[in-house]
This record gives C-alpha cells, sequence and structure tokens, in this order.
C-alpha cells in the first residue's frame, strides 16, 4: 500500500520552524516524511534532519519519500519521549528546529490490518508500534467496565462512555470482541438511535480513546516537548501540530510552563525557584489551517499548530547583569 499523507498545516509550520539553509532539525513524527521533506527542501544545501517515528512501515515510506536527500538524513526507530537518548548518539552539535505532529497518519488509518479505522474492518490492534504487546483486543476483552468507562470517556470526551463499557462488558461475555467491526456494532447499539442520527460516526470517539490508551499517546507528550527545548540551541524552534482538544491541552499547558518565570506556589511571598523561562511563545493563539488546506484535505479540519522559541537563557543572564 503506498503512503498516502498529506502534511497538515506544511507551509505554516515551515515558517514557523524558521527554516534556512545549513539547518539541523528534528522531525519527531516522521509519519511518511512529509513535514521532513518540506524541511528539507529549505535547509539544503547544508542542511541535517533526523526523523523519528515508532513505526517502522511509517520509516519505511519516509526512506522511500525521502531517498533523493538521504545523505543528509539519519532515520530512527523509537518513541519520541526517548528524545534525549535517541540524538545523544547522533552528536548534531545544534538543532535548530524540532517538529511534532502528533496522532496517525491517514497510511495507518487506512490499513485495515492495523485496526485503527472504525469505517474498515479488521483485527482490534491500534498498536503504532507492532512490537508493543498492548493492543486494544486486550483493553476491550480485558479492562473491567469502570476502567474502560474511564478510558471511552477521558480520551475520547464520550458522553455515552459508561453504556458503551456497560455494552462491551456483555458482549464479550459470550464471545471476546476481535475486529473492527465487531466493536463498531456494539457501539452502535449502546448509543441511542436518534443520537446517532445526523452526529459524527458513532464510534469515532470510543476509537480515538482505545487507540490514545493503547499508545499512552498523552503521557508523552509533555516530557517529550520539555526534552525537545531543553535540547534546542539557543533561538530553536519547536513546532507542535495537535488534533484534538486533550493534545492541544497539553502543548498549551506545556509551552505556558516552560516560558514562565517563577514555579513557586502561590502563596509564597517572594520567589525561591530560581526558574529561568526557557521558551518564548511565538503563537498567542494556534494557528489553523486555510480554508484553501481545508477543501483540499479535510483531514486538517482539527489541526492546531503552536510555536515557540527556545531562550538564550545564559545570553540573558549577561545582558541582564
Ligand atoms: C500525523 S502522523 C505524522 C505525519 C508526518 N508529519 C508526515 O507529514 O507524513 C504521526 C506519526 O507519529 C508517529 N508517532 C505517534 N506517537 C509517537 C511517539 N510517541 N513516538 C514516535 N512516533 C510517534 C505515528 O506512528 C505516526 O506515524
Amino acid at each position: 500500500m503506498d503512503f498516502k499523507h498529506k502534511p497538515v498545516l506544511a507551509a505554516e509550520a515551515i515558517f514557523w520552524l524558521n527554516c534556512s539553509p545549513g539547518g539541523v532539525y528534528i522531525d519527531c513524527t516522521l509519519g511518511g516524511g512529509g513535514h521532513a521533506r518540506a524541511i528539507l527542501e529549505k535547509i539544503l544545501p547544508g542542511g541535517y534532519l533526523v526523523g523519528i517515528d515508532r513505526d517502522p512501515a511509517a520509516l519505511d515510506a519516509a526512506r522511500r519519500h525521502l531517498a533523493p536527500f538521504k545523505e543528509s538524513v539519519s532515520i530512527v526507530q523509537g518513541n519520541f519521549r526517548d528524545l534525549n537518548s535517541i540524538i545523544a548518539p547522533l552528536k548534531l552539535g545544534k538543532i535548530d528546529g524540532i517538529i511534532f505532529d502528533f496522532g496517525v497518519s491517514s497510511f495507518q488509518l487506512e490499513s485495515p490490518a492495523r485496526g485503527f479505522s472504525y469505517q474498515l474492518d479488521g483485527p482490534l490492534d491500534m498498536r503504532m508500534d507492532p512490537q508493543q504487546e498492548k493492543k486494544a483486543s486486550h483493553l476491550v476483552n480485558g479492562l473491567s467496565e469502570e476502567k474502560l468507562t474511564h478510558i471511552i470517556r477521558q480520551y475520547g470526551e464520550e458522553r455515552w462512555a459508561a453504556r458503551i463499557a456497560q455494552f462491551i462488558v456483555k458482549a464479550r461475555r459470550s464471545k471476546p470482541l476481535e475486529t473492527t467491526a465487531e466493536l463498531v456494532e456494539v457501539i452502535k447499539a449502546a448509543i441511542p438511535a436518534g443520537v446517532r442520527r445526523g452526529g459524527p460516526h458513532p464510534a469515532r470517539r470510543t476509537f480515538q480513546a482505545l487507540r490514545i490508551a493503547v499508545n499512552d499517546e498523552l503521557d508523552s507528550i509533555s516530557q517529550a516537548l520539555k526534552a525537545a527545548v531543553g535540547v534546542l540551541s539557543p533561538g530553536g524552534r519547536v513546532c507542535a501540530i495537535s488534533f484534538h482538544s486533550l493534545e492541544d491541552r497539553i502543548v498549551k499547558q506545556t509551552f505556558r510552563d516552560l516560558a514562565r518565570e517563577c514555579i513557586c506556589p502561590p502563596e509564597f511571598p517572594v520567589c525561591v525557584c530560581e526558574q529561568e523561562p526557557q521558551l518564548e511563545i511565538l503563537t498567542r493563539r494556534p494557528v489553523r489551517p486555510s480554508i484553501g488546506e481545508l477543501q483540499e484535505n479535510p483531514r486538517a479540519r482539527s489541526a492546531k499548530l503552536r510555536a515557540g522559541a527556545k531562550i538564550a537563557a545564559v545570553l540573558k543572564r549577561e545582558v541582564g547583569e
């Protein structure tokens, strides 16, 4: 299967990453290499790009897509939460920009065997890294009703979470749920027909929730953004594209924390933390796709981009002295 994935907010990402010839960049969510290729086209000659993804199928696709640039690219399989240890052996010297484009790619969604899609029948898998043990089927057939409710409510923001969990538990008593189509049928039965009519696909939120839980998606975002800002060169840019409010909330809050001058509890009369802001937030509001992009790529509709620049802490202190 060809890797079909249009990079979202690509022109905006290039702008906020401030890409120019000779730059060194890391793409923490390489996917099929759409953003990476757009970056490479701006940073050559002299530039270098490291691409990271936890999905080996995505890396294969990226290798093909980036073949013309192969002298200027390193492709590494890994989880972006391990950014520091992934890049340490590469001895990059300086890092001018790091991009995150969270979530799943169209390629993953459209491969039935990966089990991400509620529209295609396949095994209940949903792993980004196929070497990981935990699959969606383990959660659907193994978790208690309370835990399932919590996951579907928390990560899917689904108001029918309790009913869906109840129906899953009832269905699996006769036989474990093994396929995406079986799960979709159970979800449809759980959501009242009147509610289902007219809204988005009834399984959309539950599938999002399970996918996030299988891949521990949210837990690593804040840690990875902090690591990214930690390794950037002064003035270097970080750019994060999110696709739902849960991701965007974490990006916004982490950027705020990194931009704060003081992290002392509010009841402290004087500051004792000696915290220095590490990030200047460049996008006061998230950047959204243009109408033109939305017409070409409806998948971009919920995308939000936030960008920041690493503050040159040492320089700042010297100037202040
Ligand atoms: C939206 S796609 C990126 C598409 C890419 N920007 C492009 O233009 O082709 C997100 C990618 O991030 C990967 N991914 C998600 N979470 C990850 C993590 N914690 N570590 C590494 N890769 C991750 C997924 O496997 C997927 O390939």
